[in-house]
């Protein structure tokens, strides 16, 4: 924090000198960005920092669609010859920088409260998870693994099935190549010329403050934002789905991606960064999992290495996503598995009432449940809660209707052209 403060101090002390906008020519697509983050805009839309020269942070989150790709693809196509299919869905970055730090620590009382009735509050959210349990939050990518967005940057940069540098010095090599050194002279000091790893990390804290202030990143301007602040209405289909989103007995969305404005006021973000196990179909047509001993766990691995992969109740756990801007999407959960709404409505809906819709069968004819899940982990997945448990009486076509009419409501005003 510290860090950054000071960081924007520098920034703030040398908007007025024409010498720190002078590497920086502001792009049109960004007005009103600090010297840094202007670098830090043309540096997320170089395809030159990419093995294959053709790849930049913008080929796969791209501004126009909510920083998530435009194309219908379960994951991207990335590394050194662009062709290496990636095992996630590529999320869309907006509302990102909301993210806290991983932590494993006691359930946040105050995690989804907001303004909502206490009754809402004080369900149970499954079994595995009572009060005070310690329960993993936070972190970016699907399975947390990076702490800040500084530090997440690098890992797409050289991830051999994206960016694909394949070290330091390559990185360090194009970054030069792009009059990084020079660009960023007056903002970090003379020793940006010299040091190579200050270069890679102040190239880094360039990114993250694009990602932080350019407005496109936290527009807040959807009809649900305008409709909380009393300055428009919802549709009569998007109030019945937001009254099904809400209801702990029909959708219970709200329990895990809270719609109501936060403690402190803040509009809400519809992620409350915490970890389940929904237990999704598996995506036949990752290459990976053309090998049937291959399993995204996430939270435990195969990206994570630390104490957390060491923990069977982690394993098939995934961070709970924003559903800001999810419309826009065209993959949903972190395998890309789904193409719309429709079928996640009905994912969640049949899971554990009509698994034979949602799941494959076997040479036998056996409905292969929760098959992207080794046996030993399914105790992880959440069966207790609506819209879950089998018994309840289930999302019908028309609440799965009106959910996705207010979904829709979720999407920020068009933003791109400025
Ligand atoms: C080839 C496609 C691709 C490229 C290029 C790419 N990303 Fe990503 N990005 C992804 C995928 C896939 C994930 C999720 C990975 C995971 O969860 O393991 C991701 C995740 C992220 C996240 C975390 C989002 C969250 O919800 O936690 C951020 C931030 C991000 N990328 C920024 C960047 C930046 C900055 C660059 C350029 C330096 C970049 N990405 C380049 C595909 C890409
Ligand atoms: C128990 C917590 C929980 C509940 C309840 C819940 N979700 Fe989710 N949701 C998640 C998690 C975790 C994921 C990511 C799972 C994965 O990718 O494996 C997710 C993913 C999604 C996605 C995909 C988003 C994307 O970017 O890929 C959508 C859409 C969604 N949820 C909508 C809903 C709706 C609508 C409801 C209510 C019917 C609901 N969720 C209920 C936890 C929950």
């Amino acid at each position: 924090m510290r860090r950054h403060q000071r960081r924007l101090l520098l920034i703030l002390a040398c908007v007025g000198l024409s010498a720190c906008h002078h590497h920086s020519a502001p792009s049109p697509a960004t007005p009103r960005l600090s010297a840094m983050a202007q670098i830090g805009a043309q540096l997320f839309h170089a395809p030159s920092l990419s093995l294959s020269g053709h790849q930049s942070c913008a080929s796969c989150h791209d501004p126009a669609h909510a920083f998530a790709p435009a194309d219908a693809a379960s994951t991207a196509l990335g590394g050194a010859d662009g062709r290496q299919q990636g095992l996630r869905a590529v999320p869309n970055l907006t509302y990102v920088l909301s993210t806290p730090a991983f932590s494993v620590g006691p359930e946040d009382p105050h995690d989804d409260e907001g303004a909502k009735p206490v009754l809402l509050t004080h369900l149970p959210r499954s079994a595995a998870k009572q009060a005070g349990d310690l329960v993993p939050r936070g972190g970016f990518f699907w399975d947390g693994r990076a702490d800040t967005l500084q530090g997440q940057a690098l890992g797409p940069l050289l991830n051999p099935l994206e960016m694909g540098n394949t070290s330091l010095a390559m990185l360090v090599g194009k970054l030069k190549a792009l009059g990084l050194p020079q660009a960023l002279l007056p903002l970090a000091g003379p020793a940006v010329l010299r040091n190579d790893r200050l270069l890679v990390s102040e190239a880094m804290f360039a990114i993250a403050r694009y990602e932080t202030e350019d407005q496109r990143f936290a527009a807040f301007n959807s009809p649900y934002d305008l409709y909380l602040q009393h300055r428009g209405r919802l549709s009569a289909a998007a109030q019945r789905g937001l009254a099904d989103f809400e209801d702990p007995k029909i959708g219970n969305c709200a329990a895990c991606h809270p719609d109501r404005r936060q403690a402190d006021g803040r509009p809400p973000l519809f992620t409350d960064f915490e970890y389940e196990a929904l237990a999704v179909p598996r995506n036949r047509d990752l290459r990976v999992n053309q090998d049937p001993a291959f399993y995204d766990l996430g939270l435990c691995g195969p990206m994570r290495h630390d104490a957390e992969a060491h923990q069977s109740s982690n394993c098939g756990l995934f961070k709970t996503p924003s559903l800001r801007n999810v419309a826009r999407r065209h993959a949903f959960f972190h395998n890309g598995v789904y193409h719309s709404l429709q079928q996640v409505l009905r994912f969640y809906a049949e899971r554990d009432r009509h698994p034979e819709d949602i799941y494959p069968r076997d040479a036998h004819g056996r409905v292969e449940i929760y098959d992207d899940l080794p046996v030993r982990y399914r105790g992880n997945i959440d069966r207790v809660d609506a819209p879950f448990q089998a018994a309840s009486p289930g999302l019908s076509a028309q609440q799965q209707s009106d959910i996705i009419a207010f979904l829709g409501t979720l999407s920020d005003a068009d933003t791109s052209s400025h």
